[in-house]
This record gives C-alpha cells, structure tokens and sequence, in this order.
C-alpha cells in the first residue's frame, strides 16, 4: 500500500513538473498530452463499442508493442469518425510519442499476434493511461 502510493505521489510530482513546460525529453512530453488526450476521450464514449484486446501487451510491460498496436487501433476504427476532433488528436500525440521514441511499429509489430478477444473501447483507454504513466515513470 506505501509503495502504491508512493508511486502515485511520484507519478503526480512527475506530472506537476513536465505538465506546465514542455519537458527537454519530447517522448515524455507527448506521453502527457497522451493521457490528456484520452481524459477528452473517455467523456465522448460509454462502453459503446468494441477493439481488439491489449491485455497481454500491457502485463508484457507496456513495451513498444503495445504503443504500435494502440496507435493502429485507433487509426483504423470506423468508429472513430463520429468524433474525429477527440481521436485525431490523441492519434496524432501517440504517432508523436512512437517518433520521438525511435520506435519502428513495422518492426515491432512482426512479432505482435493479433488478439481474437474484444473488450469495450473505454478498457482500451484505461489501459494507455495506465501504459503511458509506466513510461513516465521510466517503469518498464
Ligand atoms: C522499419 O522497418 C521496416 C521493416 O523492417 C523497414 O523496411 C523500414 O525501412 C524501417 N523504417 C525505418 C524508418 O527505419
Ligand atoms: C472513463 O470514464 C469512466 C466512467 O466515467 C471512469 O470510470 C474511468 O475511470 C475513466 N477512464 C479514464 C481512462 O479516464
């Protein structure tokens, strides 16, 4: 229990410190517009639809897979039109976070399976927060 709350009150200094200048380290500042991002998001959606499952890349650690595979979810969800602002927006700042991080998604992705499970669109939300807060805190 300490220990979780050190961390959050880690993961709050952390966000007090980057969030009002733009922090020297451009990945982690684009994780912060991230989870901005995705707070707007997550006020536009009930559990109204379903995207592929990326459970198993989140208890992987939140490595580079999972940011390829959330950024090509949500870049390929019809869905996603009827609120283009919310979704381009966070599209955009993922794409932001997966350059500045040197990451190749076409590599990286080779070795990702496709998952056959489905879970509501607000999981899938909860779960890059939760990813891009394990970044921040360089937890890997
Ligand atoms: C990423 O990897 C792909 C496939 O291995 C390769 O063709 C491409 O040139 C790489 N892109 C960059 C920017 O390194
Ligand atoms: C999204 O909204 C729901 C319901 O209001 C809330 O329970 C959940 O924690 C929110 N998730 C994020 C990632 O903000």
């Amino acid at each position: 229990m300490e220990m979780i709350i050190l961390l959050l009150l880690s993961a709050v200094a952390q966000l007090v410190v980057t969030a009002p200048h733009p922090s020297t380290d451009p990945a982690r500042f684009s994780l912060n517009h991230i989870i901005e991002e995705v707070h707007k998001c997550n006020k536009t959606f009930a559990n109204e639809f379903f995207v592929e499952d990326v459970e198993e890349l989140v208890d992987a650690g939140c490595k580079d897979g999972f940011f390829c595979k959330v950024h090509n979810i949500l870049k390929e969800h019809e869905k996603f039109e009827e609120t283009k602002k919310d979704k381009l927006t966070l599209v955009r700042h993922l794409k932001a976070y997966i350059t500045n991080s040197n990451m190749n998604c076409t590599e990286v992705l080779k070795t990702v399976k496709k998952s056959t499970v489905s879970r509501p669109i607000t999981v899938l939300l909860e779960n890059i927060v939760k990813c891009s807060r394990r970044r921040n805190l360089g937890v890997k």
